[in-house]
């Protein structure tokens, strides 16, 4: 009988080192539509809170702040139709000098991502990566 015991101990400790190792694993070569669905796994996780789960902006925690998110599909929009993949990059990755600026409710996603355990640099700008294919995917026409 113990041996049962011991294979379902096992079996959750596999799918528990599995799940802890899943986000680092190397993403390498995924193709657009993976990087798509990641990003939306990422942002529901992440984001969602504040910015809704639409991405229009009215995540249950936006009440709360002084500044509103803004309309993450408007993005290409407000800017004659043309999707800036670096400034959303930059926006989403966030550094000392922004932080610096006050009023930033807006978390700084990459120190944030690299203090998780597991990520590395590689990893963290990889998620970044995800998040921004994401909402470039999701802008309206
Ligand atoms: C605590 C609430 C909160 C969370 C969580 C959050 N944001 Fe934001 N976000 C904001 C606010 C508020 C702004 C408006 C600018 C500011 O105050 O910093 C913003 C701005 C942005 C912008 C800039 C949009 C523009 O107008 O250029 C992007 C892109 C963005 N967020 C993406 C994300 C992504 C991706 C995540 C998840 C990884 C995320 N946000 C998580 C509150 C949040």
């Amino acid at each position: 009988m113990r041996w049962r015991v011991l294979f379902w101990v096992w079996l959750l400790l596999l799918a528990v080192g599995l799940a802890a190792a899943e986000p680092v694993k190397s993403r390498k070569g995924q193709s657009h539509g993976q990087s798509i669905a990641a990003g939306k796994a990422l942002f529901m996780e992440h984001c969602a809170s504040c910015h809704g789960d639409d991405a229009k902006g009215a995540g249950p925690a936006a009440i709360s702040l002084k500044v509103q998110p803004p309309d993450l599909t408007a993005l290409s929009a407000r800017n004659h139709g043309k999707f800036r993949y670096d400034d959303v990059y930059k926006a989403i990755h966030g550094n000392q000098a922004t932080a610096a600026h006050g009023s930033r409710e807006m978390p700084t996603w990459g120190p944030a991502f690299l203090a998780m355990p597991g990520v590395d640099q590689a990893a963290a700008d990889r998620r970044i990566r995800n998040l921004t294919d994401y909402i470039k995917a999701i802008q309206a026409k």
